[in-house]
């Protein structure tokens, strides 16, 4: 038996004998506004496993780098130990979610640029939206570092966006954590999934992703399902 070094809402982080490799484990939990939401979703870490390690996979294709090592089952992805910065970067193409409650923009507009935003990842404050003042402040990271994370998101942007928009899927936000390595490399890390982002069908217009548990409106197995079927 390994050691379980965190839980989190979604996930589980286990040592492995392999120095600086842990074992993440996908949970069906599902939770929403800050865990007020909570169902377990039989399923769920399966899907999300195998949509996160596609990504990952399709990232590194096109030279983006991340903690991912491989998938190991099901459930379970190898991944590098890196020390998680406490920012979660929101990347934007259309407006959604917070974005319209914050600005009073309408839902779907098309962004002319993406936008990139930094929260505080803390459930207790409820991960406020922080500025570039604000995390050196707080010394979240370097000025440097904040300058890479924006970079990067946006990296993950320019090949994300046309891998969905050739499956018929408009990446509409998405969230990402970053991590430093024990040489102090800036690393992609935790997932990027359907709980993470905000996809939407071309088509028909509905959504593939969380904001189906959020707003109880639709089955969340079936959307996961759907958009990991365009990936394959
Ligand atoms: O709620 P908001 O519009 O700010 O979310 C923007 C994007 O970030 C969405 O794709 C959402 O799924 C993701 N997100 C997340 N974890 C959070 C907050 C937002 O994955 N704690």
């Amino acid at each position: 038996m390994s050691v379980m070094l965190y839980e989190g809402k979604a996930k589980r982080i286990y040592e492995t004998d392999e120095p600086g490799v842990l074992r993440v484990v996908y949970k069906d939990d599902a939770t929403a506004f800050n865990g007020e939401k909570k169902e377990v979703l039989q399923g769920k870490g399966k899907l999300n496993n195998e949509i996160s390690s596609r990504l990952f996979q399709q990232l590194k294709a096109h030279g983006v780098d991340s903690h991912f090592v491989s998938q190991v089952s099901e459930l379970e992805q190898l991944v590098r130990s890196v020390d998680i910065i406490p920012l979660e970067v929101v990347v934007r193409n259309i407006a959604c979610g917070s974005l319209v409650k914050r600005t009073g923009m309408e839902r779907g507009t098309k962004l002319a640029a993406p936008i990139v935003e930094f929260y505080y990842k803390d459930d207790a404050l409820g991960d406020p939206l922080v500025n570039r003042s604000h995390i050196q402040a707080m010394h979240l990271a370097e000025e440097a570092e904040v300058n890479q994370l924006q970079e990067k998101a946006l990296r993950v942007n320019e090949v994300l966006v046309p891998y969905f928009a050739e499956r018929g899927v408009d990446l509409v936000d998405f969230k990402l954590e970053f991590g430093r390595t024990a040489e102090g490399t800036i690393l992609l890390a935790d997932e990027i999934s359907p709980d993470t982002c905000r996809f939407w069908d071309q088509a028909s217009g509905e959504s593939l992703d969380k904001d189906l548990f959020r707003f109880s409106s639709g089955n969340l197995q079936e959307g996961y399902a759907q958009l990991l079927e365009r990936l394959t």
